[in-house]
């Protein structure tokens, strides 16, 4: 086999995605140790103590450094080199974050198993399943009181619509916890005394063996529902979980590392391995000896001792060499790789080599936007496009100073061809601003001030969503306007519609339903 297969071949990557304190640091943070990558889970643990630092920029630069980005954190386990992509939570929670899941090969739900599914799951969910990734389930906290499993697993199917199986299943919860059992391994783990694993005989969990181990309602409990979930429960198929239709759940406790050895074991023989990509000349396999990758994001100011911004490229083939060049597909402009880092938390190692299903950060100085391909082929290749994401929050934004115009007007430019925040103008030339997380408008006006000297003015506006129309000149959908909406342009001059919320839009789209089509998001 060759090198580039097998470094391909060894390659995992995903997203966490979880609500706030489900879990996601504790859990990132205990699979890095099981890598051995242990300076590394110390960052985590030091970003985490200032996540609650006051949501301001300057103070985000100074005390968190990269992680108001997704960071990459990278650890070798059983061979395997994992890449975790983090998608920040709370306030940083940003159309970033959902951008990191366009660039990963699966995702790792964590949920709080006392709480069950929240909101930002949810949201980011949605995401993963558009894409048609395996999603992996952690359910979290079985150390303390938990939900009912087989209720989580309904939850599952009921919240999120998502089919999904059990390969471990939890031996009681909170006080009365006492271990894991593995469907597919048919074995238990202890969690009380030596921690030790019990191989099941063929009779399963009806092996008397385990009476000498756990207590009498645990165990009658755990025989019920594994009779259950045998007669009842979906089938363990690695093809429906591979494809994205069924999602494997795991139980277990990341505070104590329990369950977590168990659930990397199996994440890391179910997921996939990178593969080919969609483009415009065909899908791109990793294994072409081409190097080619685009671009999910782009961080500006990452170090405050120098202005640079890092592009996050993942990489969707063959290998990158620091110093390559590399052919920039949307200006057919080549440049030369030569500042190129691996991101780890708060720390930057350059690297000189990386494959296809690594991500790298690259130093750009205006020169990438988001969704960019770049490419060492001589094929203009340029990767799908990525989605953009409907803003739920929106500002009528103004310079303070109407002589600060000009600047006003380039910065708001490139902020928005850096994805930082999308940017709307009405027929007056108004300028409204529109993000899916809050922390992007205070993100958007400390760099406008401290970038570009410009003080804005924000105003918060009753618009809370946004719909664009297909197929539809602007100006044939002037008449369509009314003192429910707004219709303003994109960057790219596409028509939208700003409602105040669902029940209008809805009532509106019901009204025009033969006239105009109205959707979420189109593709740049
Ligand atoms: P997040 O990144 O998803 O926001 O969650 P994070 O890991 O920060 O965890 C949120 C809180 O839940 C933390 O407590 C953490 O210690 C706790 N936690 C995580 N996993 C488990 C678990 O398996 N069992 C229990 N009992 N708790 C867990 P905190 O009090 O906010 O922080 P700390 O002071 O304990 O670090």
């Amino acid at each position: 086999m060759s090198q580039l297969k097998q470094e391909v071949e060894r390659r995992r990557i995903f997203g966490i995605i979880s609500h706030p304190d489900a879990g996601k640091t504790t859990l990132t943070e205990k699979l890095l140790l099981h890598g051995g990558a242990i300076r590394e889970a110390g960052t985590v643990k030091a970003r985490k103590n200032s996540k609650h630092a006051k949501s301001d920029w300057m103070e985000i630069e100074k005390q968190r450094g990269i992680s108001v980005t997704s960071s990459v954190m990278q650890f070798i386990y059983q061979d395997k080199v994992v890449s975790i992509m983090d998608t920040p939570g709370h306030n940083d929670f940003g159309e970033d974050t959902y951008r990191v899941l366009t660039s990963v090969d699966s995702a790792v739900m964590v949920i709080d198993a006392a709480k069950g599914i929240e909101t930002q799951t949810k949201k980011l969910f949605q995401v993963c399943r558009m894409r048609g990734i395996p999603i992996f389930t952690f359910m979290n906290k079985l150390d303390r009181q938990a939900k009912d499993p087989l209720e989580l697993m309904e939850e599952l199917e009921e919240v999120l619509g998502m089919p999904s199986v059990a390969i471990t299943w939890p031996i009681g919860s909170g006080m009365q916890f006492e271990g894991v059992y593995d469907r597919m391994k048919n074995e238990v783990h202890l969690f009380r005394g030596d921690k030790s694993t019990l191989q099941l005989s063929e009779d399963g969990v009806n092996d008397p063996v385990l009476a000498d181990h756990l207590s009498e309602e645990n165990l009658t409990n755990l025989r019920d529902e594994i009779d259950l979930l045998d007669g009842a429960g979906n089938e363990i198929d690695v093809e429906a979980i591979q494809s994205g239709k069924l999602t494997p759940v795991f139980f277990g406790t990341a505070l104590v590392d329990f369950g977590v050895t168990a659930f990397l074991n199996h994440y890391l023989e179910m997921s996939p391995a990178p593969e080919a990509r969609k483009s415009n000349v065909g899908p791109i396999n990793p294994t072409s000896e081409d190097f080619s990758g685009f671009v999910f994001k782009i961080q500006a100011n990452m170090n405050p001792a120098h202005r640079d911004r890092i592009a996050f490229v993942r990489i969707c083939s063959g290998v990158f060499e620091r110093g390559m060049d590399v052919t920039l597909t949307r200006t057919g402009k080549k440049i030369k790789l030569s500042q190129s880092t691996q991101l780890m938390a708060n720390d930057r190692e350059t690297v000189d080599q990386a494959f296809a299903g690594d991500v790298i950060g690259i130093y750009d100085s205006g020169t990438y936007q988001i969704g960019d391909t770049i490419t060492t082929s001589k094929q203009k290749i340029a990767f799908e496009a990525l989605p953009t994401f409907p803003p739920e929050l929106f500002m009528r934004v103004s310079p303070v100073n109407s002589l600060k115009s000009k600047h006003f007007h380039k910065g708001v430019e490139q902020l928005a061809q850096e994805g930082a925040i999308q940017v709307y103008r009405n027929e007056y030339n108004e300028i409204y601003l529109g993000a899916v997380g809050q922390l992007q408008f205070e993100v958007f006006e400390y760099r406008l001030n401290n970038e570009y000297g410009v003080d804005i003015r924000m105003e918060p506006v009753s618009y809370s969503v946004a719909r664009w129309v297909k197929d539809k000149e602007l100006k044939a959908l002037k008449p369509f306007q009314d003192s429910r909406n707004m219709l303003v342009t994109d960057r790219w001059e596409r028509p939208v519609f700003l409602f105040a919320n669902e029940f209008t839009y809805e009532r509106f789209a019901e009204r025009h339903a033969d006239d105009l089509t109205l959707v979420e998001a189109l593709d740049v």
